[in-house]
């Protein structure tokens, strides 16, 4: 095939003609590949909704911090890539990554079925569950007791899911706020008599709103969850690179380290031998 090209080149120079078609077909690869420009090194947008303390959240430098951005920093690190976080309203947020202003998400994300048919999950790399916050002095004891009254939730995530599971489709007593945090305002307010949400968020708050004066109500009801790191799907690459990095880091302890940082212990583990 080359050198049919170059022949017909030949003949067609020979001939006093500009081989203008197949010569720069036949050249051009070879150029690229021996002088290939330096491309800028690519940095990956991580979306996430930075109001879910101590996963996400902006400090006072509206830097975005967290036990989340702390893990996929590290990842990134082993994985050799950058990245860049961008604060991201929760609505919305997988649609960004469908649409290409994200690479990446990270943002508590509960690994749901229905969730994964319209993208692809890394492995899990954080264990939660729903818990419920109440005031102090309230009567309820378990998540059924939430049938009849004002529940608060952040639209669409897994808490609502809970809730409305709950309480059916059409039940008006479920408030749906933008971010967990307006939830809890709420909750404070009288607005709503409970919110539902993942438990080291509503831990946080609790802890560290104690003028608030809440109560947490744990149930077994509720199923275990785990968070992944989101990608586009079908984008395997990236995520070989991040489950590959989420690897390194639980192996070489500074998933560990990590985690001792934001929640005090190291993660339960196999138990320790007696
Ligand atoms: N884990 C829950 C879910 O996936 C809540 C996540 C909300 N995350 C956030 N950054 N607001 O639905």
């Amino acid at each position: 095939q080359a050198s049919a090209l170059l022949i017909t080149g030949f003949l067609l120079s020979a001939c006093g003609k500009k081989a203008e078609t197949p010569a720069p077909a036949a050249s051009a690869p070879v150029a690229a590949a021996s002088a290939p420009a330096p491309a800028p090194a690519k940095v990956y947008v991580v979306g996430t909704d930075a109001a879910y303390a101590p996963f996400e959240s902006e400090n006072t430098q509206k830097e975005i911090v967290g036990f989340d951005i702390d893990v996929v920093k590290a990842v990134a690190q082993k994985a050799g890539i950058e990245v860049k976080f961008v604060n991201t309203p929760w609505e919305g947020i997988f649609n960004t990554l469908a649409q290409g202003d994200r690479d990446l998400l990270v943002s508590a994300i509960t690994i749901t079925d229905e969730r994964k048919q319209t993208m692809d999950f890394s492995n899990p790399y954080f264990d939660a569950q729903q818990l419920i916050a109440v005031k102090a002095n309230s009567k309820v004891t378990k998540f059924d007791e939430l049938k009849k009254l004002k529940v608060g939730v952040q639209t669409g995530t897994t808490g609502d899911e809970v809730v409305t599971k709950l309480q059916g489709k059409t039940s008006a007593n479920i408030k749906r706020f933008e971010s967990t945090p307006l939830a809890l305002k709420e909750l404070e307010s009288g607005g709503v008599d409970a919110v539902v949400a993942d438990n080291g968020v509503i831990i946080n708050y609790v802890t560290n709103n104690s003028g608030s004066k809440f109560k947490t109500v744990a149930d077994k009801a509720f199923q275990n969850e785990q968070y992944g790191i989101a990608v586009k799907k079908g984008n395997a690459d990236l995520l070989g690179k991040i489950n590959k990095g989420l690897a390194d880091i639980k192996a070489d302890g500074t998933y560990d380290k990590i985690y001792a940082q934001y929640f005090g212990a190291a993660p339960a583990a196999a138990p320790a031998a007696s």
